[in-house]
């Protein structure tokens, strides 16, 4: 598989054409954006484990029914995947209040809730990802209404799987976003990433946040809390 130009960057990975006009190769970096862009810095050694978790997670996703992007892990930065054409849509599903959802509705971060929530952002770094729902997907055409009911029913899925994965792992899943694509035939894939930048992760005993959070809150300890999170699912396999 030959690595050829660069297609694009974006805050995390750079993406590049190969020899197969259906792969691509994506590069995890250890820049880190927080609030649009606003916040800027590095996380050493989060490219490596960014990298690493989403393509073991994915694998373990595919087993259980969900369709992703993932091909091959090629280097401890690069991995292979099919190309699709993304559905502009951050989709993300939330088991416990945290971040925007505890702003937005007045619920203190950490109450559970009763039954898990999913919600679309459009993908508009010039508006700032803003809320969307259904219909307005429908009418800016971003993706049909059979696309829709296969993206909340895999994004629940992903959400039943991860669940109990992490649990597993003493971490509870908080919340987390995805991206889903089309490929060439259309098949709605997950596609980006599954890491401590796109999941809140909190220790199941003592509630410390193991993510991004440590980042965007300046928390301290960011490169720790990535390393203890693949640490925990290293060690969940050994
Ligand atoms: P929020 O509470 O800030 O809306 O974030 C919900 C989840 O989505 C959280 O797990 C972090 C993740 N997320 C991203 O992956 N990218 C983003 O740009 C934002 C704002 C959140
Ligand atoms: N990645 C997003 C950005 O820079 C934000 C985030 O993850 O909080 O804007």
């Amino acid at each position: 598989m030959q690595k050829l130009e660069q297609l694009y960057e974006g805050k995390a990975k750079k993406v590049y054409a190969t020899d197969d006009p259906e792969l691509y190769i994506v590069d995890y970096k250890d820049d880190a954006t927080a609030f649009n862009g606003e916040k800027r810095g590095t996380i050493v050694g989060k490219g490596v484990i960014n990298n690493q978790m989403s393509n073991y997670l994915m694998k373990r996703l595919e087993k259980e029914g969900v369709p992703t992007h993932f091909v091959e892990e090629l280097s401890e930065r690069e991995t292979l995947v099919k190309k699709v054409q993304i559905v502009p849509l951050e989709v993300i599903i939330r088991n416990i209040a945290a971040g925007s959802f505890s702003k937005r509705y007045g619920v203190p971060e950490g109450e559970p809730f009763a039954s898990p929530t999913i919600e679309f952002s459009y993908k508009n770094d010039d508006l700032g990802d803003p809320l969307i729902n259904s219909y307005h997907v429908l009418a800016m055409k971003l993706a049909t209404p059979e696309e829709i009911e296969t993206i909340k029913k895999y994004a629940f899925k992903v959400n039943e799987v991860l669940s109990a994965f992490w649990s597993e792992c003493g971490v509870t899943l908080v919340d987390f976003k995805l991206e889903f694509g089309r490929l060439a035939d259309g098949t709605i894939v997950l596609a980006d990433e599954i890491s401590p930048d796109t999941c809140r992760l909190w220790d199941k005993a003592t509630g410390e946040k193991l993510d991004k959070d440590r980042f965007r809150r300046d928390l301290g300890g960011v490169e720790d809390a990535y390393a203890e999170v693949m640490r925990r699912l290293r060690e969940h396999d050994a």
